[in-house]
């Protein structure tokens, strides 16, 4: 229907006869001349009707908003007063000789262009629409340059595209598994996958050596910015590589993505080990971007009377720990300490001291602060050298449990770099290594990091004689403060995989009615194997500096995991409800009427 696209049009083409198809963009009547902006998916190009030729005229007039044409006419060069610099096709106009209405369009819910005032309740609801926007097209195409570039560099890498199945059992990575009743197998159900982490490590042990897929995957978890419950990874598995070389290619895919669509080469990347990243930056994907650090001085306050401080330092679960904002004293208003406060009140922080360094010199006058009055002269000056502060810096102090401490101050060092604007440089890819395999889940058990098919770096025997103290072979890779990808070296044994369930109290009946398949596969030659996914969504969130993922999927969910536009989910009849051997709990609070079925299971 089309001879080009609107947005392609440039000087190359005057005086050549053009048919366009798209959507009026804008429509201005302008004593008697009608310009038309028609827009397609590469841009926008105005169109000019006269009156001489009626019929088109009269057509034209009848034009609005988002109606769909097809129009024909000719290019040609604007008159210089009218070159319009800041429109790719700017130089020219389509002087339209035919035209037609493909369809009428009502008015829209909000306006294209702008949508400060638009709720993204109703974005979402018309996503259709919202999707016309320019800054949506350019997100999802680049989407598509994204995992070109991808599947290039792993084709290139000799990886197989594989599809592992979606009606699956549990793949445990931490979340809720979404559940699909079976209708030919009663009172059974199918899980989505979280990942396709066992049929990738499966196709390992058949021999396919590298793999790879652009793969969805699905958790019902609590949402956030970055979180939807489908979303996508680009998922690698391999064969006889080391922990160092999965990196390397891996990253390698990073690096390539980088350059050829931002034009960022980055230097060399640090391999951080995960006790550093906790101690240093209160954060298992730190942010490297802000200059500021964690610093302990648990061990210079152990004999203070204050107990705020004393307390802490003195339980061996317990951090106490200064976070130095260099200039802070000028930077920070009093209120602003005291939004601080509330803001680590979130991490279940109680307070947030603080020292304000007017005279390092004079330790008695000098330091203002709720505090110091409670600290000796010596333990001030400790802490002052310990943190390297200098006139005009702000310390601030946190003092709880270790987890208490790290998250908070972690966020508060999060914070500060963003309203501060602290930022040292655009980008900061780092690998976070050396995780431990387990943590406490506070009832007496453990709980994997990663997820259980992780591989530790020590034997069976030591693994199991101290759960608490093992590393895994586990790695992730953090930008910005957000973690885009993590892979791990698998275990490759069944007596390993075995110890593995056995600590995270899995009994051997359990392990075989869930995990038999794997163990077989383990036990039928397995290669030493390992791999990565990379988070996609989140991936282009941060290449295109979205706020948000949703902003970077074409049909995201709701912050309730719902599709507003197609109100999914949705009830189902009664009668597919039977097929499935389903009937519902009753609700609660529901009033049900004598003679309505009995719903209960
Ligand atoms: P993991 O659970 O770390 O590892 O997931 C890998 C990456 O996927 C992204 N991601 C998400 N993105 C959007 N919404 C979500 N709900 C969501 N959850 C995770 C993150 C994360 O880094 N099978 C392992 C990988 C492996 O070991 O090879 C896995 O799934 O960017
Ligand atoms: P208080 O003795 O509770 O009045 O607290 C004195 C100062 O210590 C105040 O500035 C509090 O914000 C701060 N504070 C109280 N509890 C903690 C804590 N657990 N960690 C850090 N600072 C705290």
């Amino acid at each position: 229907m089309r001879s080009q696209y609107c947005g392609a049009l440039n000087a190359s083409f005057i005086d050549q006869e053009v048919t366009l198809c798209g959507w009026v963009d804008r429509r201005r009547d302008h004593g008697g001349v009608i310009f038309i902006d028609l827009r397609d998916r590469e841009g926008i190009v105005q169109v000019v009707f006269d009156p001489d030729a009626k019929e088109n005229f009269a057509l034209a007039d009848k034009v609005r908003g988002e109606y769909v044409l097809q129009l024909t006419g000719k290019v040609r060069a604007r008159a210089p007063s009218t070159v319009n610099p800041n429109m790719a096709t700017g130089e020219i106009e389509v002087y339209g000789t035919a035209l037609t209405i493909l369809n009428e369009a009502e008015t829209m819910p909000f306006p294209l262009d702008s949508y400060s005032n638009v709720g993204e309740e109703t974005r979402l609801k018309y996503r259709f629409l919202d999707l016309r926007r320019t800054e949506m097209q350019k997100n999802l195409r680049f989407r598509s340059k994204v995992t070109s570039v991808i599947r290039n560099y792993l084709d290139r890498n000799g990886f197989l595209d594989v599809e592992t199945p979606i009606l699956t059992r549990a793949t445990p990575e931490g979340a809720r598994d979404y559940l699909v009743p079976s209708r030919t197998h009663d009172g059974k159900f199918f899980a989505l996958p979280q990942s396709p982490q066992l049929f990738k490590q499966l196709l390992m042990v058949a021999g396919y050596d590298r793999y790879y897929q652009i793969a969805k995957c699905f958790r019902d978890e609590d949402l956030r910015a970055d979180r939807q419950p489908e979303f996508t990874q680009i998922d690698i598995e391999t064969s006889f590589m080391s922990q160092e070389q999965i990196m390397n290619i891996t990253e390698g895919m990073f690096r390539e993505l980088f350059k050829d669509l931002m034009g960022v080469d980055f230097a060399e990347i640090k391999h951080m080990p995960f006790s550093e990243a906790i101690a240093k930056y209160g954060s298992d994907k730190p942010d490297m971007r802000i200059p500021l650090e964690l610093v302990d001085v648990k061990d210079l306050v152990t004999e203070v009377d204050f107990k705020v401080f004393a307390g802490p330092a003195n339980d061996p679960k317990s951090r106490v720990t200064a976070l130095k904002v260099p200039g802070g004293n000028e930077k920070l208003t009093r209120k602003q300490i005291d939004d601080y406060t509330k803001f680590v009140g979130i991490y279940g922080a109680k307070g947030l001291a603080y020292i304000k360094v007017n005279d390092k010199s004079d330790l008695e006058e000098g330091l203002q602060s709720p505090i110091v009055k409670n600290l000796p002269v010596s333990v001030r000056k400790a802490i002052l050298d310990r943190v390297g502060a200098e006139n005009g810096d702000l310390i601030f102090f946190g003092a709880d449990k270790h987890k208490v401490v790290t998250e908070a101050l972690g966020a508060l060092r999060c914070k500060l770099g963003a309203d501060l604007e602290l930022y040292t440089c655009q980008w900061a890819p780092l690998w976070v290594v050396d995780f431990p395999m387990f943590e406490d889940d506070d009832k007496g058990g453990w709980t994997s990091i990663h997820h259980p098919f992780t591989s530790p770096s020590c034997t069976p025997e030591e693994l199991i004689a101290n759960p608490g103290a093992a590393l895994s072979r586990a790695y992730d890779l953090v930008l910005n403060g957000t973690e885009l990808g993590g892979g791990s070296v698998r275990i490759h044994s069944s007596t390993m995989q075995q110890a593995v369930f056995q600590i995270l109290g899995i009994s051997p009946e359990e392990q075989r009615e869930k995990f038999g398949f794997l163990l077989d596969a383990l036990a039928y030659g397995a290669p030493p194997h390992g791999g990565l996914a990379f988070g996609l969504d989140r991936l282009i969130m941060l290449m295109v500096g979205a706020s948000s993922i949703r902003d970077v999927i074409a049909f995201p969910k709701t912050q309730s995991a719902a599709c507003v536009m197609t109100d999914a989910p949705g009830t189902v009849d009664d009668l597919q409800l039977r097929d499935l051997h389903i009937r519902l709990r009753k609700k609660e609070k529901a009033v049900v009427a004598e003679d309505a079925p009995e719903y209960g299971m």
